[in-house]
């Protein structure tokens, strides 16, 4: 497949997705929010920021995608996102023009290519056999595909862990043009050095699932000063990859503490006993950053998030709809309503 520049840019955004887990790890923030938190003053592209419920139902009940949906919403406003400039919506607002062009893209994967998608294979790995796996699980690239495809997103910011669904997001784009002519935008990742983010402890990356190793924006101040309490760090006079993360979060959360980090890392490579001060380095810059979140948050009224909502949604349809309008014509797709009536979708 020919990987020249398509010959369209009707628009191209900049989109980014995330699930509702309740509460927001410090790696979403850092990964995924403050990419568009940088952007959002000065961005040429229309900027979209959408919570990901219906992936969210992959393996959570809807019950729970929908409460936490709301929580994550209001998380992203607390967080500084301008919603004068950014269209925040919530995914299944868009359910039938995202899953009408799902089953679209699916024409143009192989289930092959899609059993070797890394987060398949990892939940294969802890002990789902792919027999038992969900259909839903197998799709779930086809359905982030969409998502990003409907606004012809160009710039797509994401953490390392999904740059693999991207790059299937860019086949089915590749594909999808080649056999039906330029429709579709090929997006890139916004940053190809994606920041990882390890958990505080043990090989994963920082997660909700695992709430104990990771920072939460829910997290009380205690629950902070505890978890970084035992995070993992490195001898004296040695690097670890945890180590080089906290710091990266560190540096992330705050700018002004950079010069006291880098003081820090210097001393202890030098060999000197510093892990104490550098945990409470980290736990008082978490401290500060979620606590600002949480004033935020709390000031937040109901009508607010609704307004936001209402207006991102909107954007957000229409966007969909032209695409989609797009995508039916360079199909040819007409439904047959009755024996003798054709219409176009
Ligand atoms: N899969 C992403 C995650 O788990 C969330 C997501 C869904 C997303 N659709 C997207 C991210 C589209 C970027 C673009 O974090």
């Amino acid at each position: 497949m020919s990987s020249e520049p398509i010959a369209v840019a009707p628009r191209g955004a900049l989109l980014t997705g995330l699930r509702p887990t309740g509460s927001l790890t410090l790696a979403n923030v850092v990964g995924a929010v403050q990419p568009i938190l940088r952007l959002q003053a000065t961005a040429a592209l229309p900027i979209l920021l959408f919570v990901a419920d219906l992936h969210a139902l992959t393996d959570t009940e809807p019950q729970v995608v929908a409460q936490q949906a709301q929580s994550t919403v209001r998380d992203l406003i607390a967080l500084g996102i301008d919603t004068t400039r950014v269209h925040v919506y919530v995914q299944s607002a868009l359910t039938h023009e995202v899953n009408e062009l799902a089953g679209i893209l699916a024409r143009e994967v192989r289930v092959s290519e899609l059993m070797r998608q890394p987060s398949l294979k990892e939940k294969l790995k802890s002990g789902q056999q792919p027999e038992n796996a969900t259909a839903a699980l197998l799709m779930y690239p086809v359905l982030m595909a969409a998502d990003i495809l409907l606004h012809r997103a160009a710039r797509v910011p994401v953490g390392q862990d999904q740059l693999a669904h991207l790059e299937l997001a860019r086949l089915m784009a590749r594909r999808f043009n080649a056999d039906y002519g330029a429709t579709l935008v090929e997006p890139q990742p916004l940053q190809e050095d994606a920041l990882r983010i390890l958990a505080l402890r043990g090989d994963a990356k920082m997660s909700k699932s695992d709430p104990d190793t990771a920072l939460l924006l829910s997290d009380t101040d205690a629950a902070i000063e505890r978890k970084i309490a035992t995070c993992q760090t490195a001898p004296e006079g040695e690097s670890s990859p945890h180590l080089e993360s906290h710091a990266r979060l560190i540096e992330a959360l705050d700018a002004a503490s950079v010069s006291v980090l880098r003081r820090l890392l210097a001393a202890h490579r030098a060999g000197e006993k510093v892990m104490a001060d550098f945990k409470r380095l980290f736990a008082n810059v978490a401290k500060q950053f979620i606590g600002a979140v949480r004033a935020r948050r709390i000031a937040l009224t109901e009508g607010e998030v609704d307004a936001v909502l209402r207006a991102g949604t909107a954007f957000a349809q229409h966007s969909a709809a032209q695409t989609l309008d797009d995508v039916r014509a360079a199909l040819g797709l007409r439904i047959v309503v009755s024996n003798a009536l054709e219409v176009d979708l």
